[in-house]
């Protein structure tokens, strides 16, 4: 996101390429709609009516203006019927807007407020929806193909026309964390390196001014990390564990959330080699530290009065002849042996010693976001995060915040017997992958044994973090998923007392 300037003006004083209206199946009714045309001699409600534009939701459509009134194009999105609009209605129909914008390469865009005065909700929320859903809108992979000329397309000015003093720095903030997530977890795995992602990490700390621990390989031997170092064991790029404080919660380091991160910047599964089309992709399998990273970002500009502490695990998942096997018996940080089943289940070792670690630094809730296993697809799809947790009530709350993100969670059930299967060892206090049936709640319940009684949310994001194809709220690879809902959840969660 690149918008260095934000303008605002007296409604019908802007200026613009690239003039924004949307427009709903009551359009006619509004006052706005007269003015623009008197303005600009474009008549919506006439366009609407030779069905030359479309109120039908997210469907954009381009109006070039005749008269010598400064703005050139007016650019309609259908918002639907009022009945059926909620904020994501607005995120998704300005992400169209955002992707028509980025074909365009707008350097401008200007939104019409009063058009967006038909909703309930107060104006500024709603513009914040509107300017977040086309920055989202307009991400674009990052590439590093160097036979291209063309220049990199900036949106540079964003303008609002109807408002004076209305503050969209949350909108602004928030699409440029969630396409800061997209980005890293579209890097390449020799690039985003564990090290790599601490300096990503060292940056964000920076911006914001958060206190911020990167351990090396020679710390976490120190501390007896042995779960994170079982995993970089086979590798030649050396492990990081990143612990990030935001002190927002005043004097006190009380009442801590904790966001924990799975950054395996690359897995191969280790001696449990992944078959070759499976290793395709798991460039991503860093999606959870990603989002924690995205989150962390948005905290900064939200600055809830909450403590928050960020706890990545990061290294890559390889082979060499040091690597661990299967059959090898490991001692995690909290000092529980676990028995190597699979060595393509690294993620819940990593997660394993981060969430001892988290608790060590005192975080009295936990969230942790994982691209833990393809057993989540099998069971939600694609299109929906697997959820496990300890406390109900703590989970209800961490939902209203999903659902406020309008990003879909689902919980899946632990047990007694899941745990019993986890705990199933002849030779160690764990194992960690008891079989293929339900393999999600396995990843998450483990995980879970390095908790025990911290209120803990386990988010399974492996089908959510990469989209196969273009949709609506960006294009293909990485979604930047569970940004906004972990900022909000940092934003309204109140602990019992
Ligand atoms: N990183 C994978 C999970 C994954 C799969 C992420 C597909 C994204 C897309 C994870 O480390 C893994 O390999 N999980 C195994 C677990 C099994 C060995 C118990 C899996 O899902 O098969
Ligand atoms: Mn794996
Ligand atoms: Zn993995």
């Amino acid at each position: 996101m690149n918008v260095k300037q934000v303008n605002q003006t007296k409604f019908g004083k802007a200026t613009s390429s690239f003039y924004v209206v949307a427009v709903h199946r009551a359009t006619d009714q509004e006052q706005w709609v007269k003015d623009l045309k008197e303005k600009t001699g474009v008549d919506l409600v006439a366009l609407l009516k030779q069905q030359l534009i479309s109120h039908e939701e997210g469907k954009v459509s381009l109006v070039p203006t005749m008269q010598e009134t400064g703005i050139t194009r007016i650019v309609t999105v259908g918002l639907g019927a009022k009945s059926d609009w909620t904020m994501s209605t607005v995120r998704e129909s300005f992400a169209a807007v955002g992707k028509v914008a980025l074909q365009a390469k707008a350097e401008e865009v200007t939104i019409c407020v009063p058009a967006l005065e038909a909703f309930e909700q107060e104006i500024e929320e709603v513009v914040n929806v509107a300017v977040e859903g086309i920055g989202l809108g307009q991400y674009v992979v990052p590439h590093y193909k160097a036979t291209v000329n063309e220049a990199a397309y900036e949106w540079s000015t964003l303008g609002l026309d109807g408002v004076e003093d209305l503050d969209v720095t949350v909108g602004l903030a928030s699409a440029e964390a969630v396409n800061y997530a997209r980005t890293l977890v579209n890097m390449p795995p020799n690039i985003l390196t564990a090290r790599e992602m601490a300096r990503q990490a060292e940056k964000i700390a920076e911006k914001h001014g958060f206190e911020i621990e990167v351990l090396g390989k020679e710390e976490l031997e120190e501390i007896g990390a042995g779960a994170l170092l079982a995993v970089n064991q086979g590798s030649v790029e050396p492990p990081r564990l990143i612990v990030m404080k935001y002190h927002g919660g005043g004097e006190d380091w009380t009442d801590v959330l904790g966001l924990v991160g799975k950054g395996i910047t690359f897995d191969t599964g280790g001696y449990t080699l992944k078959p070759g089309a499976s290793m395709v992709g798991m460039k991503g399998d860093m999606g959870g530290a990603a989002a924690v990273l995205g989150a962390m970002d948005l905290i900064g500009t939200l600055r809830p009065e909450r403590n928050v502490m960020a706890v990545i695990a990061s290294t890559d998942n390889m082979i060499n002849g040091e690597a661990i096997r299967p059959d090898d018996v490991i001692t995690s940080l909290s000092g529980k042996t676990i028995e190597i089943v699979s060595t393509d289940a690294e993620g819940r070792l990593v997660l394993a010693d981060a969430v001892t670690y988290a608790k060590q630094e005192g975080a009295d809730y936990l969230v942790d976001v994982a691209t833990l296993t393809g057993g989540v697809i099998v069971a939600l799809g694609k299109d929906k995060t697997g959820a496990v947790t300890n406390d109900e009530a703590y989970f209800e709350e961490f939902m209203q915040a999903a659902i406020e993100a309008d990003e879909f969670v689902w919980r899946l059930p632990l047990t007694k017997n899941d745990k019993k299967r986890i705990r199933k060892s002849l030779v160690a206090d764990l194992n960690n992958a008891p079989g293929r049936d339900g393999h999600m709640i396995f990843g998450g319940g483990f995980v879970g044994e390095f908790v025990e009684d911290t209120p803990w949310v386990h988010l399974d994001i492996a089908g959510t973090s990469d989209a196969e194809g273009p949709h609506v709220l960006g294009p293909k690879g990485a979604t930047g998923v569970m940004v906004r809902t972990l900022a909000t959840f940092a934003e309204q969660f109140e602990p019992e007392k």
